[in-house]
């Protein structure tokens, strides 16, 4: 990544303040290692997929407001997980907020309330956030999918690619400073990669001028909870980013 290149510096003008200051980010990411930086469509002009960027920005503008685009998840049936589905779970948290936290998809507590990462993963997370110094209303939590797979499966490629144009909408609308993918699919979503998480994690990953952190799942994490300290570096870089004061050893 060349940090004087002009398409690198315009390729944060996307209207919120905190984002024409993205350059320290960068610079800071650059100390991680960056090994790969994935150039928003919109800015080279043509999506990895042949859609022209043009069309795509059109598009998740023409989805509306947060609210319109969760009234219209709700009405979904691009794929078959509407058939098995009890409520689509759009996203929750801070629409202005700094940090957006992406998952994989909801789980049976989620699919219940229509709430992403309210269940036993999501107690973690909450956990992770506090230690960020943030809380969940100061943050923004969504997933790839808006539906629960079966079972708690792994999402299908065509069940991401069904619902691809609503996650894009979204951090469309939220413009995050930062984000964390939390787990396998959600990196392989922002990094356009077929890789382990393994592979992503530590690095410097941009997604259409955004900085993304691969970090592990929450869920993951409580089965191997030996992970938790490899996450939290993974979190050091987040604060540091974005000059988050975590809360002090307890007294
Ligand atoms: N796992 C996720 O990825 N998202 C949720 O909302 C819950 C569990």
């Amino acid at each position: 990544m060349n940090l004087e290149d002009p398409a690198t510096e315009s390729s944060d003008q996307r209207g919120k303040p905190l984002h024409l200051g993205i350059e320290p980010h960068l610079r800071g990411l650059l100390g991680w290692g960056i090994q790969r930086v994935r150039t928003a469509p919109q800015f080279s002009g043509v999506d990895s997929s042949g859609v022209d960027s043009s069309s795509v920005q059109a598009a998740a503008t023409s989805k509306g407001s947060l609210e319109q685009q969760a009234a219209t998840v709700a009405e979904c049936r691009d794929c078959d997980l509407c058939e098995t589905r009890n409520m689509t779970a759009f996203g929750v948290g801070d629409p202005s907020a700094d940090l957006l936290l992406v998952g994989d998809a909801p789980a049976e507590e989620e699919d219940r309330c229509g709430e992403p990462f309210v269940g036993p993963a999501g107690q973690l997370l909450d956990r992770m956030i506090a230690a960020l110094g943030l809380s969940r209303d100061r943050v923004y939590i969504t997933n790839v999918l808006k539906c629960r797979p079966p079972e708690n499966r792994q999402p299908q490629p065509e069940e991401v690619a069904a619902c691809q144009g609503y996650l894009e909408a979204q951090i469309d609308q939220l413009k995050p400073t930062m984000i964390v993918a939390l787990g396998r699919t959600a990196a392989c979503w922002f990094t356009g990669q077929e890789t382990s998480l393994a592979n992503m994690r530590g690095q410097g990953h941009i997604w259409r001028g955004i900085p993304v952190v691969a970090t592990y799942h929450p869920a993951f994490l409580l089965g191997q909870p030996q992970f938790k300290a490899e996450c939290w570096h993974d979190l050091q870089r987040v604060i540091e980013a974005l000059g988050l004061t975590p809360p002090g050893p307890r007294a």
